[in-house]
């Protein structure tokens, strides 16, 4: 039976292969590949992204418990319809806001738009999908979220999603006929004239928060 020769040990062989390495390094530095950028600018860029995550998660944040307590305040100010109108400026606005003081875009997305300018981008859809079904195996968990890094316009960006269940207090304007108020719905109808946003249960996927933080600037 024939074998394949094994080489014999060669005590010079790991300098050799060393020095044949740094040569190759050598070379891709001089015509600048990516591989000599590689080893020192990785930690950079990984910290980099961990800067572009943690501006996410903050806007986020922010986002989410200034809506949350304006709406809270108003309902009790002015009811759930007088909230409606409210709601149809300041969401958009407060989002517009709160992007440009912390240097990101910031939106809440959904398959079923009561404001049509809600509608999700390819990307955003596909995570929807993906929370979606986590949603409905009830693996929704508030540490939850989708973090990607993507080229798109010929720029790196960080794309960040949270997604956003329906609660109790939601179904007031987004549940069956039955749970919202005639005055609500009358509110809707006229603000909201395609409104899908409703017919939702405690639990389901609502939509997310998402977020596009810019990289290398
Ligand atoms: C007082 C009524 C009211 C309540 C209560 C309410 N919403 Fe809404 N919701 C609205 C209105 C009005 C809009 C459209 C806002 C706009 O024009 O940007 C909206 C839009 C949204 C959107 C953006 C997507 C879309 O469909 O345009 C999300 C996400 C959302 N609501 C989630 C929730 C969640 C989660 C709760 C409960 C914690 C909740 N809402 C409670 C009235 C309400």
């Amino acid at each position: 039976m024939k074998t394949n020769p094994v080489p014999s040990p060669q005590p010079s062989a790991p300098r050799h292969r060393a020095r044949a390495a740094l040569s190759a390094l050598l070379l891709a530095c001089l015509l600048s590949l990516p591989a000599c950028s590689g080893a020192d600018n990785a930690g950079d860029t990984q910290s980099e992204r961990d800067a572009a995550e943690q501006k996410a998660r903050q806007a986020t944040q922010r986002l989410v418990s200034t809506l949350m307590g304006e709406v809270q305040t108003h309902i009790k100010e002015q009811g759930l319809a007088g909230t409606v109108t409210h709601c149809s400026s300041r969401a958009q606005e407060l989002s517009t806001l709160i992007g440009v003081e912390e240097g990101v875009e910031i939106r809440r997305v959904t398959e079923k738009t009561r404001n049509p300018v809600d509608a999700p981008d390819a990307f955003e859809r596909r995570v929807l999908a993906r929370f979606a079904d986590l949603a409905e195996k009830g693996e929704i968990e508030p540490a939850t979220a989708h973090v990607e890094v993507v080229k798109q316009d010929g720029r790196e960006v960080l794309r960040f999603l949270k997604p956003i269940t329906v609660m109790k207090n939601c179904l007031g304007c987004h549940g069956t006929p039955e749970q919202i108020p005639q005055d609500v719905q009358q509110a809707l109808r006229e603000q909201y004239p395609n409104d899908l946003a409703t017919g939702y249960a405690v639990g389901d996927l609502r939509g997310a928060v998402s977020v596009i933080v810019p990289l290398g600037e």
